[in-house]
């Protein structure tokens, strides 16, 4: 029998619909089940979670592999640095003035979990997604935004600076409105001027409602859809003119919007998204900033299903920093009654005439249901 592992995700409370089945578990923070997998959603028992005053439930899902996907950062942490992204911007939203003192702990804690992890960036997308705002988007952003600057050997001020800006880049999408933000089809040159506003609009709401007026911070939400080449927007700024904070939080955009589902288009694979962001070094990115992240990505994330040179499937169950195309697989058989099971381990670094030749499933691009 192929070993059940546990994967926690986060899943907004609003996605849970009154009298569905549970598909997972509903834990607390401690780990304590609050709903057990196969309960029906009652309305008392949706009513009891909306009284935890939280925006996300964290969900464990059973998963039928004997390798799981390592965290970036941990999950609780996200949990809180959402909740916290999404009081903030809600205040903002409605007018008010707002601390960001609570953002700058969680930027704070990011800092150091980022810190301690040692590993490759693995692709960050264990979060389902969330349709009203981009939160998960802005969260990612940071993460990635956070190791490359870990990479690049940037001081704690400066990594605080670059996590803060990049959670709250997007803040002028707030302005946006809604039919805009999420028109499944092309928007019109009109529309799409609109959507260019965005970065002024963060720039004016950090310096009119916030603290953050003087702040390089700022600079990254005015900035981050600048190119070096000056073809950017929304003021065509070339790369002397640009902030080498904003520059780092445009390649971590780019990478993120790219490598993720949205309402019109699968996400891309990371082996194209690594080649445009290559093609683009040095011309419309900082080269230093490409080069770096590059350097760290890998093309697979542990859980991957691949198909390799010879014929067989395997599913990847360890990375490789030197060698990232050649990470450490396990050879997928069947049992006598047909039932797929993992057999024996095979390191690609040592069997060098055996190739990955196809991703079949990609661990990021699971979903609990879409
Ligand atoms: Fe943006």
């Amino acid at each position: 029998m192929a070993k059940k592992r546990i994967r926690k995700i986060l899943v907004p409370l609003k996605d849970l619909e009154e009298n569905s089945v549970l598909p997972y578990s509903i834990i607390d923070q401690k780990g304590r089940v609050l709903v057990k997998a196969g309960s029906r959603l009652t309305r008392s028992v949706l009513q009891s979670l909306y009284e935890l005053n939280r925006s996300f439930v964290i969900a464990e899902v059973m998963e039928e592999e004997s390798v799981v996907a390592k965290e970036d950062v941990p999950l609780q942490l996200k949990q809180e640095t959402l909740e916290d992204l999404q009081s903030t911007l809600e205040d903002l939203a409605q007018g008010k003035t707002v601390s960001l003192d609570a953002l700058e702990k969680d930027t704070k804690n990011l800092i150091q979990a980022v810190e301690l992890n040692p590993g490759l960036v693995v692709p960050i997308i264990q979060l389902k997604k969330y349709d009203d705002f981009a939160f998960t988007h802005s969260l990612n952003v940071a993460v990635i935004s956070l190791f490359i600057g870990k990479f690049l050997n940037l001081s704690r001020q400066e990594l605080l600076i670059l996590g803060l800006g990049a959670l709250l880049h997007d803040l002028g999408k707030l302005k946006i409105p809604v039919e805009i933000l999420h028109k499944p089809k092309k928007l019109d040159e009109k529309e799409l001027s609109v959507v260019k506003r965005h970065p002024i609009d963060a720039k004016k709401i950090l310096e009119e409602q916030t603290s953050l007026n003087s702040s390089k911070s700022q600079l990254i939400a005015l900035q981050h859809h600048e190119k070096i080449d000056g073809s950017g927007y929304p003021l065509g700024l070339g790369s002397k003119e640009t902030d080498f904070l904003s520059q780092i939080t445009t390649v971590a955009d780019i990478y993120e919007a790219l490598t993720s589902d949205r309402p019109y288009r699968k996400g891309l694979p990371i082996g194209e998204v690594v080649e445009y962001l290559m093609g683009n070094a040095g011309y419309k990115l900082n080269m230093e900033v490409v080069e770096t992240f590059i350097r760290h990505i890998s093309p697979y994330q542990v859980g991957d299903l691949v198909k390799l040179s010879d014929g067989r499937e395997a599913i990847v169950s360890e990375l490789n920093p030197v060698l990232p195309f050649r990470p450490k697989v396990r050879i997928k058989v069947e049992d006598e009654q047909g039932k797929p099971q993992l057999a024996e381990e095979v390191d690609l670094a040592r069997i060098t005439t055996l190739t990955i030749t196809e991703e079949l499933l990609s661990k990021s691009k699971i979903r609990l249901k879409d």
